[in-house]
């Protein structure tokens, strides 16, 4: 898909509800087997620290957060409709049982400036580097929120990234 480097003001995309719709988060080198994706449905985007930022929140036990951890960067992908099972194969399998990527149909490509990859067939590519992140811990979440959201305990790490290049279709 051709797409265009824009700066993060100018994306078309509704940036308060494409995290719903589903996104791709990608961390490692771009090469076979040296990355790892998983679909995200909660992340933000906005300003801080005088940049653009994106946030993306991901459990300890995912096979992405090993490469999240090793990486210094990240990116953040979303796709057409069309590639919806494409999107839900990479949100149910786990990287760590096969190639995941490959089964899913999806063409991982260079990015611009980051290491980890992009994919041929996304209309939004947030590239991220890593600026800062955190485990969150019980006693900073409210009471009712671990009731409801974390009845397991298995917190989030949230990860903010400094986004460094923003390619629209
Ligand atoms: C729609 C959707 C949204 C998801 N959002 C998140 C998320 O924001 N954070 C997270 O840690 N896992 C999320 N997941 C779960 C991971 O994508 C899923 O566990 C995946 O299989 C992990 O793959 P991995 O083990 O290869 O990293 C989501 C799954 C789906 C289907």
């Amino acid at each position: 898909m051709e797409r265009k480097s824009i700066t993060l003001d100018k994306i078309q995309k509704n940036t308060a509800t494409m995290f719903q719709n589903w996104m791709l988060l990608t961390a490692g080198e771009n090469a076979p087997g040296k990355f790892n994706a998983m679909t995200i449905g909660w992340g933000f985007l906005g300003f801080a620290w005088g940049k653009p930022i994106a946030v993306t929140l991901v459990r300890h036990h995912r096979y992405t957060f090993e490469f999240m951890e090793r990486a210094e960067d990240f990116t953040i992908c979303s796709f057409p409709p069309q590639y919806r099972d494409a999107l839900n194969l990479l949100g149910t399998k786990s990287g760590r049982d096969g190639d995941k990527v490959a089964a899913s149909g999806l063409t991982p490509v260079a990015s611009k400036i980051v290491r980890a990859p992009a994919y041929a067939e996304a209309d939004l590519v947030l590239e991220c580097k890593k600026a800062h992140f955190y485990d969150m811990r019980e006693q900073d979440v409210a009471a009712k929120w671990v009731l409801d959201v974390y009845p397991g305990r298995d917190f989030h790490k949230m990860y903010f990234g400094e986004i460094v290049h923003v390619e629209e279709a």
